[in-house]
């Protein structure tokens, strides 16, 4: 940029709500030394702004990057139903300390989303109550698979979520009859937990036997995975409905899904990029007892190289809380599922200053990507006329993460004690400082997100 001031208003009214200034912007155009001013929650001015603009809200962000806001499109708030592991404001607090300003909420609470009586008692939940935006999944099954089409196009739906093989919850829609009738109602992209529920069943007496958690991997093997993913998409393909892979974890699933990759996205998530079996249940137990599981280095390895072949779309965290007190039954009795969403953009910020990613990459895979595969209005970008959603990092911060420091009503993170490089610093949701110094600033302003295509 040539030092020309891109704006909305005419010069006379050079006075926005906020200016962020001082800081390297991660635009379309890539890395640019501009402010960016916003009024009414969008951006109306990008350029060199300090001198001849003013704001209620001048907000310094010399030396510190400003990403586009992250978009988390995978988080459990356990609310309704579940509210001793975490809640809507909870989840959404360590959202926004985390850098993160827009979250998609799963539908495995109790009762399951299943019903547009389901997603409004969340709205009403999330409103006045939630730090930064949001959305919730419709969980699809054989008892809402006729209404899909409809409930799909609500207000605040993200979309059908899949479960093709048990996790935590009743949600499961694990045979072809029951996916053809899910995948044939509706058009919106369906995501999809893809392990396969007969194969678990068939080999859960490995772990019935040993009780040990360092075959969780085992049990829950490559097999369960890739099964479940070969399955999906050529049922997807039948009806020709998008899909969204979600938390892929195998090598062989990429290797499918290079061939498959038509009407076909991915995500992948912090925990398979930066842990590893055997280390992490020696180190954590079933503190890393996720499904799917955290698998050998070499699976890792393969997820790294499909970030850098452009496989991946979407980073997101499937922040799953459990209370260390459940974690603490035996296993494999303990429930699957750790925290994530506040950790997500420092573990990912570290491993950009690791060289294993480009800050431009991070934020395809954490903004851009996931506006552009859910279709998300106004998110996504610094751009004139998008919403003024901001994470201001420092790139070179080093902090330690800590339980302490943790939101989320379970108050444990497996990253405990883990030293780390890159640390979100301010977060703007809409324009509004939710974050400000590390600090919480203000009330939850929280709002649901409208979706181009619903
Ligand atoms: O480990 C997991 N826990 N994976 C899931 O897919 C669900 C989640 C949960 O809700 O606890």
């Amino acid at each position: 940029m040539n030092g020309a001031i891109q704006s909305f208003p005419p010069a006379s009214s050079r006075h926005a709500d906020l200016i962020v200034y001082g800081g390297t912007v991660l635009t379309p155009n890539g890395a640019e030394r501009i402010d960016v001013a916003s009024t009414d929650g969008r951006i109306v001015a990008l350029g060199q702004l300090k001198w001849d603009w003013s704001a209620d809200t001048m907000l310094d962000a010399t030396g510190l990057h400003v990403l586009p806001g992250i978009i988390d499109s995978q988080v459990h708030f356990r609310e309704p139903g579940l509210l001793h592991k975490e809640n809507l404001e909870a989840g959404t607090r360590g959202a926004v300390l985390g850098g993160v300003t827009t979250v998609f909420e799963m539908p495995n609470t109790d009762p399951l989303t299943l019903h547009a009586v389901d997603l409004d008692a969340k709205r009403a939940a999330a409103s006045g109550r939630a730090w930064c935006d949001f959305a919730f999944y419709i969980g699809g099954s054989a008892a809402n698979a006729a209404q899909l089409a409809s409930l799909e196009r609500l207000p605040a739906c993200a979309g059908v979520k899949v479960f093709m093989g048990s996790s935590f919850g009743d949600l499961l829609a694990d045979d072809d009859a029951v996916l053809r009738s899910i995948l044939g109602c509706g058009s919106r992209r369906v995501a999809v937990h893809a392990e396969d529920e007969a194969r678990l069943r068939a080999r859960r007496a490995i772990v019935e036997a040993s009780g040990d958690v360092r075959d969780h991997h085992v049990w829950r093997d490559v097999g369960s995975a890739l099964l479940a993913t070969q399955r999906v998409v050529r049922l997807a393909a039948a009806t020709g409905r998008r899909l969204h892979i979600l938390h892929v974890s195998t090598a062989d699933e990429m290797a499918f899904l290079r061939e498959h990759r038509r009407r076909v996205t991915v995500e992948v998530t912090p925990h398979h990029l930066s842990m590893h079996a055997p280390d992490c249940y020696e180190r954590l137990g079933t503190l890393a007892q996720m499904n799917p599981p955290v698998r050998e280095r070499f699976h890792q390895d393969a997820l790294w190289q499909a970030i850098r072949d452009g496989m991946v779309d979407v980073i997101g965290s499937d922040h799953a809380p459990h209370t260390l007190h459940e974690k603490a039954r035996r296993y494999p009795a303990s429930p699957s599922g750790m925290t994530g969403v506040q950790t997500l953009l420092p573990l990912m910020l570290d491993h950009v200053n690791a060289g294993r990613l480009n800050l431009l990459r991070l934020v395809d895979l954490t903004s851009a990507g996931p506006a552009r595969v859910f279709g998300l209005e106004g998110k996504g970008r610094i751009a004139l006329g998008y919403d003024a959603d901001l994470s201001v990092v420092d790139l070179k911060a080093r902090r330690k993460i800590r339980n302490e420091w943790i939101a989320s009503v379970s108050g444990w993170t497996p990253y405990d004690g883990r030293q780390v490089t890159g640390w979100p610093i301010h977060t703007i949701v809409r324009g509004r400082c939710a974050v400000r110094d590390e600090l919480l600033v203000g009330e939850p302003t929280g709002q649901e997100v409208c979706f181009l295509e619903a």
